[in-house]
């Protein structure tokens, strides 16, 4: 067990951690079939995000929110309040989630808060947690939207402009309610503790994922145009099916992916026909396309060959298409010295680990070109996320953040 200078037990405090996860868990919640849904923008992800300000006010922490509205919860160190080491993730949630992909990180880095203050421990640097607005891209894309601004790879003027389903724009959402501030905090380094979201850490029996980097995401929405024909009369040979061409697409990105190797995936997430009509042949598809990669050459590859394979599959199908690039999150890898502390971290806490990669985008992708960046992982129960079923066992998520305020201390010096 590592102690403080005073002799102290240098933990968070796990009840603490758990009761506040359990609480932040309620919002959103639409029982057990349904999970949580609390959608970037959303009243859900509003009612969250004052959850938040209300337990950094209650902690005395100074509350700055920037333009993009996302949140800073600081605590100064000797140094004053600017480049703060930050630790976070998001409070935004897909349709149907589980409680902790984001949430975890953004509440056990306030438990890491919380915690030096009842030791007493004081530090040079200034110490924040943050929570990104609209990490998930469920809704509004780009995915990471709030980082990315933060990180310059998104101007605001150009996030205003992403407009929902609903043509809900996201500059409405920001003016609404006081969403977003005029505050500007530059992290100095950042730290994201996070679920797994995948399977390696059950299979191998491991208590941490030392993260080394973030494979590279790109998103598309997609329009197939063919012509709606009636489902009896039309002879097969001279159908334009437009829902046929997004099913031969769906298996073209999937074959993809495996010809590219080395991880690479290759996802058709939505999927509509139009008219949608059980007797009409579809005239027109909507689809989006998710294209992921770790290795640079081979995500800037795949991409065209994403393009190329949409161009293909319409021409054979005798459709016509539109296709717009919606997500482009370069694959990182993080800082050296960061990813070697997380690593120390694990150990000197006597947790099992292992070097691994992060197959979901994380904020921390977005700041690592900007600033220090690392990140570490828990076990995934069963490896899913991005449903209810999401569940990380209690000891794991008190584990992950008690490596967490292993790392941010040494990081911020205590004084
Ligand atoms: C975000 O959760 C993503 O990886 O899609
Ligand atoms: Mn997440
Ligand atoms: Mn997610």
């Amino acid at each position: 067990m590592k102690r403080t200078a005073r002799g102290q037990d240098l933990v968070v405090n796990g009840p603490r951690l758990l009761q506040s996860l359990e609480r932040l868990g309620r919002i959103g919640w639409n029982g057990e079939e349904a999970g949580i849904t609390r959608l970037a923008f959303s009243d859900e992800d509003r009612q969250a995000r004052q959850f938040f300000l209300d337990e950094l006010a209650a902690s005395g922490y100074v509350c700055r929110i920037d333009a993009a509205g996302n949140i800073f919860g600081v605590r100064p160190g000797g140094e004053g309040e600017n480049a703060p080491i930050t630790m976070g993730s998001h409070l935004d949630t897909v349709h149907q989630a589980g409680p902790y992909d984001g949430a975890y990180g953004v509440l056990a880095g306030l438990e890491v808060l919380r915690t030096l203050d009842d030791l007493g421990i004081a530090t040079r640097h200034p110490l924040a947690v943050a929570n990104f607005v609209n990490e998930e891209g469920a809704r509004f894309q780009p995915d990471m939207m709030g980082s990315m601004i933060l990180s310059g790879a998104l101007s605001l003027e150009e996030a205003r402009t992403k407009r929902d389903d609903a043509g809900i724009s996201v500059g409405e959402e920001l003016d609404r309610d006081g969403y977003a501030g005029t505050d500007r905090v530059a992290p100095g380094k950042y730290l994201e503790l996070h679920v797994e979201q995948g399977p390696i850490l059950e299979a191998e029996d491991l208590q941490i994922g030392v993260v080394e980097g973030v494979q590279g995401i790109a998103w598309w929405q997609g329009f197939f145009l063919g012509q709606a024909a009636h489902a009896g009369c039309t002879p097969l040979v001279l159908r334009k099916d437009a829902l046929l061409g997004a099913a031969d697409l769906a298996l073209a990105v999937r074959a993809l992916a495996e010809e590219l190797g080395d991880g690479s995936v290759a996802t058709m997430g939505r999927c509509a026909p139009e008219p949608d009509v059980i007797n009409v042949v579809p005239g027109g598809a909507r689809f989006t396309l998710d294209f992921r990669s770790y290795d640079p050459e081979r995500f800037e590859r795949g991409k065209i060959l994403v393009e190329e394979l949409v161009r293909s599959v319409a021409f054979r199908n005798g459709l016509e298409y539109r296709l717009e690039q919606v997500t482009n999150a370069l694959p990182v890898r993080f800082d050296p010295t960061l990813v070697a502390l997380v690593e120390q971290g694990a150990r000197e806490r006597g947790c099992t680990y292992r070097r691994m990669r992060s197959g979901a985008g994380h904020d921390a992708q977005l700041l690592a070109p900007v600033c220090p960046a690392a990140m570490l992982f828990i076990p995934s129960v069963g490896g899913v996320s991005h449903t209810p079923k999401e569940y990380s066992a209690p000891e794991d998520l008190v584990r992950g953040a008690n490596v967490l305020l292993a790392c941010a201390l040494a990081l911020a010096e205590p004084l």
